[in-house]
């Protein structure tokens, strides 16, 4: 069968299946094993991960047929192209190669990874040299490094790093993303400029966002009375001549292939604020992790490949059932950075509404990522999850063993919220439940019916578990390279490229024809009604 009408016998069965509980599928024996998959033991270290999606309305049937699809869309060949560096990302004639920081790829061509692992190198030295204060600032050995990019040149180390919290023994790290000026402003304040090392992380060295928060950073420096402020920045990017011209020496800039996607960098220069937080040696476990999963992605079979199975489960939630959305619930408060580099690595990856030859798209894109940490989001949103009238499944992560061993007792409850959640979806209340329990309550009559119906869950709601043993960097590597092989399979199956963003450069534009607009008394007779009254509103204030 060719894939749209594998699609067709997908969105056959759901119609077939779409009302039967989800709780009735554990009466077959093995549901809990047959719909989970796990990485028992990676590089020596067991128990590593474990995928459950059993409390969902997948059945034999859909995961078959959902297997077949991703084969039939020819995953399995793009997988291997990306891994030996052929050009998938067509619309920037590009190749895709970020598994080749981690050592992921080691048919990768040649010279790209010597490349890779002399720059790997340089970078490692240079966070020795600055954590054992050999490279120090105008006033001393760096207490503290800032970090300015955005989006992928952000999101991954500030993500990683809060991830990472108890292996952090270098120098404070802070992270400057946005151009609104209080970004950069709380972020400076109380911080010492003699002895803060700035790193100026853009692929390309050209986004407004970061070259504005760089030139202030720089200005801050000379203003607190270091004499020559190049010597305590640092450049990453893809764009060495131009950050040449910031005056910054050859050894201080760490560059990067084209590519190199910025929202899958974190594994190279982009990740060097990481670095000099957690050292080489706790990096160097992270892309393990990566390249571990990376194995994994190559050499198992669709039907037990995690992020495959990640991939198909996403898939016929989105595009199959029609789930717009999907909540992140990372019931570990150091991934609480998490949903958002999801944001952008889903969403600016498979967010796109043509297929790789420029046609329509014949169905929905990939989905609105979403989600805040657990039990966190129990006490906001999780009303609308449970009792709302749109079905959102949700992704739980939790860990074996929390990061803080003193507080088992705290980690216990965090667990029991977590499998909670996921058993109060599936599950849900019914009306007669609610009814005895209002009776217990000593209501009866009217009232007994009224309270009875708000108390109803009508459950049968999907969910996901991603079990881990503890956050380590190795684990955390695993994590995030097995959510990028996810989206990598989900774009490959619609038939997106993945690996492209053009859907950012509308607003970019505008913005830089706009800000003159700003000025009082500009003629903005061009712009629409709306966007006049705002700019007579914002102007000049
Ligand atoms: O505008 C989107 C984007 O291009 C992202 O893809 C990228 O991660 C981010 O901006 C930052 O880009 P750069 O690293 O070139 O500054």
């Amino acid at each position: 069968m060719d894939t749209e009408s594998l699609w067709a016998a997908l969105a056959a069965h759901h119609d077939a299946v779409r009302d039967r509980s989800i709780l009735s599928l554990f009466a077959e024996p093995g549901r809990a094993d047959t719909f989970s998959a796990s990485l028992a033991y990676v590089d020596g270290q067991p128990g590593q991960l474990l995928f459950d999606f059993s409390k969902t309305n997948l059945d034999a049937t859909g995961l078959e047929l959902l297997v077949r699809l991703a084969r039939a869309a020819g995953v399995e060949a793009r997988r291997d192209a990306m891994f030996r560096g052929a050009p998938i990302n067509e619309t920037e004639g590009r190749a895709v190669l970020h598994t080749m920081l981690r050592g992921g790829a080691p048919e990768a061509p040649a010279p790209a990874r010597a490349e890779a692992e002399a720059t790997l190198a340089r970078m490692r030295a240079f966070a020795q040299a600055v954590r054992a204060g050999r490279f120090a600032g105008a006033g001393g050995a760096f207490a503290d490094i800032v970090n300015i990019g955005i989006g992928g040149s952000d999101l991954g180390p500030a993500m990683a790093t809060l991830a990472l919290a108890p292996w952090h023994d270098g120098p404070r790290t802070h992270y400057i993303s946005n151009v609104d000026g209080a970004h950069a402003a709380d972020t400076l304040r109380g911080l010492d400029p003699a002895r803060t090392l700035v790193i100026i992380a853009s692929k390309t060295f050209t986004t407004i966002e970061t070259m504005t928060n760089a030139a202030t950073v720089r200005d801050w420096l000379v203003a607190g009375g270091v004499a020559d402020p190049a010597a305590q920045l640092v450049a990453v990017s893809s764009a060495g001549a131009r950050a040449a011209e910031w005056g910054i020496p050859a050894e201080r800039v760490f560059g990067f292939a084209d590519s190199i996607g910025g929202r899958y960098s974190v594994w190279g220069p982009v990740g060097l604020a990481l670095m000099l937080a957690v050292g080489p040696e706790s990096f160097d476990a992270f892309l393990a992790g990566g390249a571990a999963m990376d194995r994994h992605f190559r050499q198992t079979p669709l039907e037990r490949n995690l992020p495959v199975l990640l991939a198909l489960t996403g898939l016929w939630h989105n595009q199959v059932c029609g789930h717009a959305t999907r909540a992140v619930l990372p019931y570990d408060q150091r991934l609480s950075r998490l949903p958002a580099y999801l944001q952008q690595l889903e969403m600016e990856s498979n967010g796109k509404r043509v297929a790789m030859d420029g046609r329509d798209l014949p169905r929905h894109s990939g989905p609105v990522v979403w989600g805040e940490p657990g039990t966190n989001g129990q006490h906001a949103f999780y009303q609308l999850i449970h009792q709302g009238t749109r079905v959102i499944p949700c992704e739980f992560l939790i860990a074996a063993q929390g990061q803080e061993p003193a507080l088992a007792h705290h980690h216990r409850l965090l667990v029991a919220n977590c499998l909670a959640q996921s058993e109060a979806l599936m599950r849900g209340r019914s009306l007669d439940q609610a009814r005895a329990l209002m009776a217990a309550r000593g209501l009866e009559g009217d009232e007994l019916e009224r309270q009875a119906r708000h108390r109803v869950f009508p459950g049968n709601r999907p969910s996901v578990t991603l079990a881990y043993r503890q956050l380590t960097p190795h684990v955390l590597g695993m994590i995030v390279a097995l959510y990028e092989h996810r989206v990598f399979v989900e774009g490959a199956v619609l038939g997106i490229n993945s690996f492209d963003q053009w859907g950012v450069e509308l607003g970019k534009e505008l913005a830089v024809a706009l800000e003159p607009l700003l000025a009082p008394g500009a003629d903005d007779s061009g712009k629409d009604g709306s966007t006049r009254l705002l700019l007579a509103h914002l102007r000049g204030a």
